[in-house]
């Protein structure tokens, strides 16, 4: 999509479209036609409500071919989010009636920079969606160009351009989140990482399976020992090598059949999903490379794919992690093969404190149990640094990428206490989704560290004011708007 800003008004521009945000019982404010237009226009059929939308015809009353006039709700009750979505929604209205260009004028509120990075956002997201494998895909037209018209371009331009780079990055993650477990294996993300490292001017290090043996990737190396596939330790690095990074780690188990324990084959399917959190990452590194903020970053994506065979990993099987600062490698009971992700992220967190984080951040599709907790609107927020969790918050309430604080206290840590090992890797289905977290915890030490379960979040399975069903990119846009504003 291209995307412009111009001081022109949109009203006055020969495109087939022009998109103007009109707040609850307000009347637009433009010239003398647009005020014939809108005079025979009765308050049920507009009146700027939320949700609400009119497509009208501008019989030459206006250069702009149609108007589409689109509610924002009551002005009081305004939000980033508000705008997000009413964008999301014109745009999927005007690419149903085959329209490929719009101007669009900026809703009267505060900041133009933070309304063109609402709507650059939301257009780009609702634009996207899977076609990969369609053989013919006549429904998704996407919107050619979009031209945002504002009183001060100051700002606004580098506004477009950041919120472009960052949700191209976020439907980039879509794409590959999007994607089969018989298309997206370990080696595949490997290559995919290389790639993105190559484009974007990233070192990248993947470790292989002989090499994962030869450093005691324990964790990684038994979930993935039931698939043909083997497991693959990603590491992309931004930024200088001397200072001491921000560690990026996610979980990016390709298919997760939940191996020897096997999963009901119900929404089965839905568990190529399960590599979302590492793929998170991926996207954030591209964003990342791309803006290229102050400090260094450092991301580890632990990839598996989790199926039962004759070579898998075992309930009652006692693992040993990567070894990492402590030389020495925490000892896994495993319970349940299906509780695969905790042991994959625990190699990878051990590795990322290795590497000397001043903070660590993981994103993982970890617990249905977080999904009971707070459904598809939230992911848990988990970790052991206030101030750490403060900033996640914040960023988050910026790109709408909700997160809610779960507890860690002591007692969630002596649930996972095993009689023969360190640790084991469940801890029963109570607060089911605050024990995988105190599994992690195990690995970080006193490393400021968060940990974001997005199991309810990387994807949607309704539709959503600006996320077409599947993967939905989460943690790309709240991690681009950390880093680059990190202090
Ligand atoms: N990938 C799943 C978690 C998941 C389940 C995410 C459903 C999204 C939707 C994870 O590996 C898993 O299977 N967790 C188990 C842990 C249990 C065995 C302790 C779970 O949540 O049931
Ligand atoms: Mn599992
Ligand atoms: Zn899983």
């Amino acid at each position: 999509m291209r995307i412009s800003v111009t001081t022109t008004n949109a009203l006055s521009q020969k495109l087939p479209a022009a998109v103007l945000f009109t707040f609850e019982n307000e009347r637009p404010a433009g010239p003398a036609g647009l005020h014939q237009l809108l005079r025979n226009v009765g308050k049920k059929e507009f009146h700027g409500g939320d949700k609400q939308q009119l497509l009208l015809h501008t019989a030459g009353k206006l250069r702009p071919q149609r108007l589409l006039l689109v509610g924002l709700g009551k002005r009081a009750q305004f939000s980033h989010e508000t705008l997000r979505r009413a964008a999301g929604h014109a745009v999927k209205k005007l690419t149903a009636a085959g329209l490929d260009r719009a101007a669009v004028a900026l809703p009267d509120t505060a900041s133009a920079a933070d309304a063109v990075t609402d709507i650059v956002d939301a257009a780009l997201l609702a634009g996207y969606h899977y076609t990969e494998f369609k053989s013919n895909d006549e429904n998704h037209t996407a919107l050619a160009a979009l031209t945002l018209c504002v009183r001060d371009p100051h700002g606004a331009k580098q506004a477009a351009a950041r919120a472009q780079v960052i949700a191209e990055s976020a439907n980039f993650a879509r794409e590959i989140g999007n994607r089969p477990g018989n298309v997206v294996y370990p080696e595949v993300l490997a290559d995919y990482a290389r790639q993105l490292a190559k484009d974007c001017g990233l070192k990248c290090t993947v470790l292989d399976k002989p090499a994962l043996q030869r450093a005691k990737f324990g964790g990684l190396l038994a979930v993935g020992s039931g698939s043909t596939h083997d497991p693959r330790l990603i590491v992309l690095e931004y930024g200088a090598p001397t200072g001491k990074p921000v560690a990026l780690v996610g979980k990016a188990i390709t298919f997760d059949s939940g191996g020897i324990s096997i999963k009901p084959s119900e929404k089965m399917e839905e568990m190529k999903f399960d590599k979302c959190g590492g793929v998170a990452v991926l996207g954030a590194m591209r964003a990342i490379a791309k803006l290229k903020p102050a400090v260094p970053v450092l991301a580890v994506i632990a990839s598996a794919e989790n199926l039962p065979s004759a070579t898998s990993y075992r309930p009652g099987d006692i693992v040993t992690s990567y070894p990492g600062k402590d030389k020495r490698g925490v000892t896994i009971e495993v319970l349940n093969t299906d509780a695969e992700g905790r042991i994959v992220l625990g190699d990878a967190l051990a590795y990322a404190r290795e590497r000397g984080a001043r903070a660590i951040i993981d994103f993982a599709t970890l617990t249905g149990a977080c999904v009971v907790a707070l459904g598809p609107f939230a992911a848990g927020l988990l970790g052991n640094d206030e101030t750490l969790q403060d900033k996640i918050r914040a960023a988050a309430e910026r790109t709408g990428e909700r997160v809610w604080t779960l507890p860690l206290w002591q007692e969630y840590k002596d649930k996972i206490k095993s009689d023969v090992a360190d640790i084991k890797n469940t801890g029963g289905r109570e607060g089911g989704a605050i024990t995988a977290a105190a599994f992690l915890a195990k690995y970080v030490g006193d490393t400021p560290w968060a940990h974001l379960d997005i199991a309810g979040t990387a994807w949607t399975t309704t539709e959503h004011p600006y996320f077409a069903k599947g993967a939905t990119g989460y943690g790309v846009r709240l991690l681009a708007e950390l880093l680059t504003r990190w202090s």
